[in-house]
């Protein structure tokens, strides 16, 4: 069986979404393990509620970024993981993560890259940022993960239209529920059956 790992800080709407699409059938695969640095992150009680291995792994008692990293790859690699699948994890991954799971990070981001990403774009600031632009669409992104923020191969993305009404709360709703939600269970899923290729740094699916 495919098996995912998950790293979270936050809500874990995210997370809810795969677990929802893992339980439905609709991937074929089995999340073991979810790990948060914030130990009252609201995440790690989704996996508990369904009895997914939930775990706290604090950065500060790491010590170093170094140390921290070389705990996540043991922790993932003693359960074989074949996806790390980033959920809202915020903190920033350097080589001795990325390197030990080349190709098998993936993580979310709510704009339409290259618009409105890279260091310090997350959370509301996103949103706030597009609406200040005054783009007419923005959306999420589905990407794998390299040494730089938001800048790894493309696997899915959707558009979700910005209402002149919009606020950045109302509109990071509306990039979760329409786009999020959908395009994160999708990407897992091409991925499991192995739908994807990378070919300089361009995802390929193999199934159109
Ligand atoms: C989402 O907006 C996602 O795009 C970003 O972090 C947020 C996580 O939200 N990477 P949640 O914890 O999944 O609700």
């Amino acid at each position: 069986m495919f098996k995912i790992g998950v790293l979270v800080s936050g809500g874990g709407t995210n997370l809810q979404a795969i677990i929802d699409a893992v339980e439905s059938g609709y991937i074929n695969a089995e999340i073991v393990s979810v790990v948060s640095n914030r130990s009252k992150a609201y995440a790690l009680k989704r996996a508990e509620n369904k009895g997914i291995e939930a775990v706290f792994i604090s950065r500060k008692q790491a010590g170093s970024a170094e140390a921290y990293e070389r705990a996540l790859v043991k922790h993932f690699k003693d359960r074989k993981v074949d996806l790390i699948v980033l959920a809202g994890f915020m903190v920033i991954l350097g080589p001795t993560f990325i390197n030990a799971f080349e190709n098998k990070i993936i993580n979310i981001h709510p704009s339409l890259i290259p618009s409105f990403c890279g260091n310090g774009f997350y959370g509301l600031k996103v949103h706030e940022e597009a609406l200040k632009k005054g783009v007419k669409v923005t959306g999420a992104t589905v990407h794998f993960v390299n040494a730089k923020a938001d800048d790894g191969p493309i696997i899915l993305q959707k558009a979700v239209e910005v209402k002149d009404s919009d606020s950045a709360e109302s509109l990071q709703k509306r990039v979760m529920e329409e786009a999020e939600w959908k395009i994160y269970p999708e990407a897992i899923k091409l991925i499991s059956e192995n739908k994807l290729i990378i070919e300089n740094n361009i995802v390929r699916r193999l199934d159109r």
